[in-house]
Formats: structure tokens, sequence, C-alpha cells
């Protein structure tokens, strides 16, 4: 894709403007957010703006509001203060601000009250607004839903500079994961694993769109420790994504053996977890249900474990019963945009198309997105294997699943604790492109990535 200029980023940002003056007609508010601060006010965690305001703004302000009225920008915004060059450098005013985001008139933050329209702030920044000067939202739960929705119906779908940024993240994830994995054989821990990894993306000027996973023990399934040591005959598990300088994300998982060469076991349960990958992403394509993607890795899952002799029955029944989620208890993937979840501060607004709820299920019940795939959306496609003590213990125990799992069998495969494979998928006008496909996952491929010239 050419590169865009800055009169393609300017118009780009006017059309997410006008979708949304399309989709909500009335005037809206988004405030970006405030540092947050660590203890005591001079330390304050990085900050990054809030992924609405971020969208149609197209800069992460602090403290600063706007509002869109039938498309045209209003800045809210405080000048530096006098002294804040001496701490922070050489800020941009007010009016300069105004200038680059395009907005038709710019007004000190305090002149905001007068400005508010009915009911416009997001249901995620309501709870903040206390924080806003000489304001007193009162936000009406009706005119905030149909903002959500129309929100949601706007950053579903991705314009060319945000597919342009979730890729440039993507390839800097591309690189991370390449160096993680060449940096396994001489690391004792985890930790160190991370840091090469993380060490890329810090490199590009870019941050981790949400705290790294990298872990021998991926059963847990947001693990974040990384103290564990590392060793020949472990699997290790890394979920580390990129987040551009603009804010857009990516989010990749791989699972790679420390020593550089599968186990029987270990390889024998990769391969069915990339060929149900593989299914899915070769069945992603407009109009298809994401809920149809992530039944068909269940029921690839259980037509694999079942070649190799871990579980007993047909793919169709074993997912009727939900016995795959033992195994594979999560949604297949989610949403990815300017946040890794997208939208998921707003519940399931954005996941769930309208009228659908989650399922009780157990198989069903962590699914993030059910709505028809669409052209120029992008999801992840992340489906895993693992052991976790808190499911099989008691699952073993209540003999519930004797006729549908080998458990005796189950136990020759003690080496493989968490195994994930997680790309980024585009889906196109005919069918999806993976973004993050410069990232082998056929197992050779892996090895070959961790210890270079071993065959
Ligand atoms: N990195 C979080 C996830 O894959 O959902
Ligand atoms: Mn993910
Ligand atoms: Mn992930």
């Amino acid at each position: 894709m050419a590169t865009l200029t800055e009169l393609n980023r300017q118009q780009i940002l006017a059309q997410r403007r006008q979708r949304l003056a399309h989709q909500y007609p009335g005037a809206v508010v988004l405030w970006s957010g405030q540092p947050v601060a660590r203890n005591f006010p001079a330390n304050v965690y990085p900050f990054r703006a809030s992924s609405h305001f971020l969208y149609f703004a197209g800069q992460s302000l602090v403290n600063t509001a706007i509002k869109l009225d039938q498309g045209i920008a209003t800045l809210f915004m405080d000048d530096p203060a006098p002294g804040a060059a001496l701490w922070h450098g050489p800020v941009s005013s007010r009016d300069q601000v105004a200038a680059q985001i395009n907005a038709s008139a710019a007004y000190p933050l305090a002149v905001l009250a007068q400005h508010l329209p009915e009911a416009t702030m997001l249901p995620n920044q309501a709870g903040l607004s206390g924080q806003l000067p000489e304001n007193n939202f009162e936000t009406d739960g009706a005119a905030a839903n149909a903002l959500a929705a129309a929100i949601a119906t706007v950053r579903l779908s991705h314009d060319d500079l945000a597919l342009q940024q979730i890729k440039t993240a993507a390839s800097v994830s591309v690189q991370a994961h390449v160096a993680g994995m060449a940096a396994t054989p001489t690391a004792t821990t985890a930790a160190q694993v991370r840091a090469a990894m993380e060490q890329v993306i810090i490199g590009h000027n870019m941050t981790c769109a949400y705290n790294s996973i990298v872990t021998i023990h991926g059963e847990v399934l947001h693990n974040e420790q990384y103290h564990y040591p590392i060793a020949p005959g472990d699997l290790l598990l890394a979920d580390v994504g990129a987040e551009a300088v603009s804010g857009w994300a990516s989010d990749i998982t791989r699972t790679w053996p420390v020593s550089g060469q599968f186990s029987p076991t270990q390889r024998a349960i990769y391969n069915v977890v990339l060929a149900a990958h593989d299914a899915c992403i070769a069945a992603a394509k407009p109009g298809v249900e994401y809920r149809d993607i992530h039944l068909l890795a269940c029921r690839t899952l259980a037509a694999g474990l079942a070649d190799i002799g871990l579980l007993r029955g047909d793919p169709d029944s074993l997912v009727e019963r939900d016995v795959h989620a033992l195994f594979f208890p999560h949604g297949v993937g989610h949403l990815l945009g300017l946040d890794v979840h997208d939208m998921e501060d707003l519940g399931d607004v954005a996941g769930y198309a309208p009228g659908r709820s989650r399922s009780p299920r157990f198989g069903l019940k962590y699914l993030r997105l059910d709505r028809p795939l669409a052209a120029n959306m992008v999801v992840t496609i992340e489906p895993g294997f693992y052991q976790v003590p808190g499911i099989l213990h008691p699952a073993r125990q209540s003999g519930e699943y004797d006729d549908a799992v080998n458990w005796a069998r189950l136990d020759r495969f003690q080496d493989v604790r968490g195994i994930r494979i997680e790309d980024d998928v585009q889906i196109t006008a005919e069918g999806c492109t993976v973004l993050t496909a410069d990232l082998p996952t056929q197992a050779d491929a892996i090895e070959a990535l961790v210890l270079p010239g071993r065959k």
C-alpha cells in the first residue's frame, strides 16, 4: 500500500467524522482522558488517549475534548501552563493543535460546559467526567447507547490509514517474535526472552499493545509472570504485540520449544492446533459468521485430538457436549484495532451483532465476537490447547467425560501445558489477508527460527 500523505490523513479524518455524523446525527463530545498518577502527581503512567478520541481526533492529546457536530470538529483544550516547557519541552498551543487536527474552532476546556450537547459522553468516559473542570455531565442512557452503537459501526470497518498502521505494528511484532525465538537457546528465564522481544518494539519507538505473555505456563491464559526458569523440554508460549505510535494494535502468539525441537507429543498437539488455525483462516471471508469460525476451530481441534487418541467420538458430538472446551476454553479471537480487544470498553456492543448476547454454554461463553465478517474488519484467529488443572482435574474426577476423553493417554502428554497460534487477519472483499503471515507457523519453520542450522 502506498504511503499516505498528510492530505490523505486529513481526508481520512474528515471521512471518519462524516461517517459518525451519518450514524449519529446529534452532536458528540469525546474526551481524551488524562494521565493517571502513580502514587504522587509528578510520576504518571504513560499517557495514551481514549481510543474513541484518538480515532476521531487523530492525535493522543492530554486532557482534551473534541465536539463533533455534522462532521465539524471543535477543540477544547488549555494552552500549556507557564513553565510547562521547563519540564516537557515545547508543546503545541491550542491554536496550533486546532490546525493540526482540522478543528474549525478552539476554546479553553472550561468553555466546554457551555457547548455540551444533550447526551454525548461515551459510557466508559462518563465515569471520569467529574475530572473535567466545571462540568457536570448528565448522560442520557438511550442517547449514550445510540452513540456507542454508532461509534462501533464506524470503527468496525477499517480505512486505509488504520490498515496501514495495523500493518506497521504487525511487522514490528513479527520481528519481535523472531528475536524472541533466536534469544531462547541462550536465555535462562522467560524474562530474558520477553526482554529480547520488547526490545524490538521499544527500539521502533512503539509500546506493547497489552501486557506481554511469555511463559512456559501457557495454560495460565493471561500469565504475566516472567520469573520462571526455562529449560529444554519446555514449550514457551509468547503472546506479544506492538502498538504503533499512532495507537493501532497488533496481537501475535507463537509457541516454540526451548530446545529448538518439539518432542513427538508436543509436535502432535501443535499440529492439531495449527490445523484449526489454518482451517479458520481458509474459511474467513465476508458474510461468514465469526461464531461459525469459532465452531470450526472447535470441530477441527476435536477431530485432531481424536486422531491422536486423546478424544473418542465424532467431532460434532464432542463439540455439542463442549468436550473440546476442556482443552480450548476461550473464543477463537476478537476484533483488533486501536485496542487489542477492540472496543471492549463498550462491552459487547461492537463484538455482538444487535440482538445477540453471550451464550451461557461453557464452549461459547468466552466468545468475544459474534457477528458476520465484513470487508475491512480485522480479527484475530487464535486457537489453542491447554491443560488447565482447574478444569481437567474436576472433569476427570467427575467421570462425566470418561467415554470421550482417554485420560490415561493424556497422561503421556504432560510436556504440553499450553499451545496457542495467533495471527491478525484482515477480511477483504473476497476472503482474507493474514497481516502477520511473515511469521511462520509450521513446526519445522519454528524450530529453524529457534535453532538455525540444527537440521
Ligand atoms: N493478547 C491477548 C489476546 O490474544 O487476546
Ligand atoms: Mn488475541
Ligand atoms: Mn494475543
